[in-house]
């Protein structure tokens, strides 16, 4: 016994992994292991024999299984010591500087763009949710239930619980629901944009079924349309680094506002690119108007004192415009060699006096 004893003692010490354990486990106190083996022999010997062995086989037993026991988990912490100490990472070490460094979306960069002029003309930037309410994404706006807009819009529907019969959230279909809000948190009078993600049902080269808007909304006591033309005017030729560019004002009708009117572009298409400022072609930029009363009213705000006018322009097509993308659909393929090729370096902030594209 106590040969046995000394033997596994010294070959549970020296084991080296888990496996070498379990065999070490078997051979010894396993079925048909040694110690098992001479338990056998116990109904052999006369019962003062038995009365020693017993409980001397059985005390060995214990004590190798608790050698076993006691080694794996020594085995373990060092194997936990081992991964703590190979795994170790310094997360305030800086980052490191890539070869191929990423680069800012051309939509993220012309957002920039868009903020950096409205925001010398005074305009703050305003924000609302993606999935709004019925009532601010259309009632408010002056496009009730039934209203033909709504069917226009392609809008998608939130799924409601069965049992819930209020009407479904939207995923808003414009940024002009941030109108109403921004009308109850800041009152009158206000200039906001509010540039984010809308959503429609569409999908074509200038459709895609998110896409990005820019609301500008300017409440004053004495605005008017001749307000609008100018800020559109000024907003264009800065955005596009021209002195000039011919937009064309199309009397329109939106339920939001009155009058409306819809602005065009002129551009060309040139084996497949897009030109702006020259051509026979027009590209749709935006949707405009003077704020209808009834909408001021569904913000609180009252159309006796105050008046103003709104606008809604794609800035994934005037992104397109500018920097000459033919396919809308491009901008949401995540393709690296596409960004690399149309994104921005990620450090050059877009200002008016340093240039915005440089
Ligand atoms: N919300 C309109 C659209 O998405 C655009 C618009 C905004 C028109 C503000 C007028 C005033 O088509």
């Amino acid at each position: 016994m106590d040969d046995l004893r000394t033997r596994y003692i010294a070959l549970i010490a020296a084991a080296q992994d888990e496996a070498a354990l379990e065999a070490l486990r078997v051979q010894a106190v396993g079925k048909k292991g040694e110690v098992s083996l001479q338990m056998r022999q116990l109904g052999k010997m006369t019962p003062e024999e038995r009365q020693v062995a017993g409980p001397a086989l059985n005390a060995l037993k214990d004590e190798i299984n608790a050698a076993l026991a006691a080694r794996k988990s020594a085995l373990s912490d060092a194997a936990l010591a081992e991964r703590l100490r190979s795994e170790w990472l310094d997360v305030t070490l800086p980052g490191r500087s890539l070869r191929t460094p990423g680069t800012l979306h051309p939509i993220s960069q012309v957002r920039e763009e868009v903020t950096a002029i409205f925001a010398e003309m005074g305009f703050a930037v305003a924000e609302g949710p993606r999935i709004d309410t019925d009532w601010y994404n259309f009632d408010a706006l002056n496009i009730p239930a039934h209203h033909p807009a709504r069917a226009e819009m392609d809008t998608f529907y939130m799924a409601r619980a069965a049992g819930d019969n209020r009407p479904p959230n939207v995923l808003r279909t414009h940024t002009s629901p941030v109108q109403i809000r921004s009308m109850e948190t800041m009152g009158a009078p206000m200039r906001i944009i509010c540039p984010g993600g809308v959503y429609r049902a569409d999908y074509d080269q200038t459709h895609t079924p998110m896409f990005h808007q820019v609301e500008g909304l300017a409440i004053d006591r004495d605005i008017s349309m001749a307000n609008l033309k100018w800020c559109l005017e000024e907003f264009v030729k800065a955005f596009f680094e021209v002195d000039d560019v011919e937009l064309r004002f199309r009397a329109s009708h939106f339920p939001f506002t009155e009058p409306s009117a819809e602005v065009d572009i002129r551009c060309s298409w040139q084996d497949g690119t897009l030109k702006v400022g020259e051509g026979d072609d027009w590209l749709e930029i935006l949707g405009s108007g003077m704020v209808h009363p009834k909408v001021l009213a569904a913000g609180g705000i009252d159309p006796e004192q105050w008046q103003g006018f709104a606008f809604g322009m794609g800035i994934d097509r005037i992104a397109m415009l500018k920097y000459g993308i033919p396919d809308l659909r491009a901008f949401f393929d995540s393709d690296l060699r596409w960004l690399r090729h149309y994104g921005f370096a990620a450090l050059d902030q877009p200002t008016l006096h340093g240039g915005l594209s440089r």
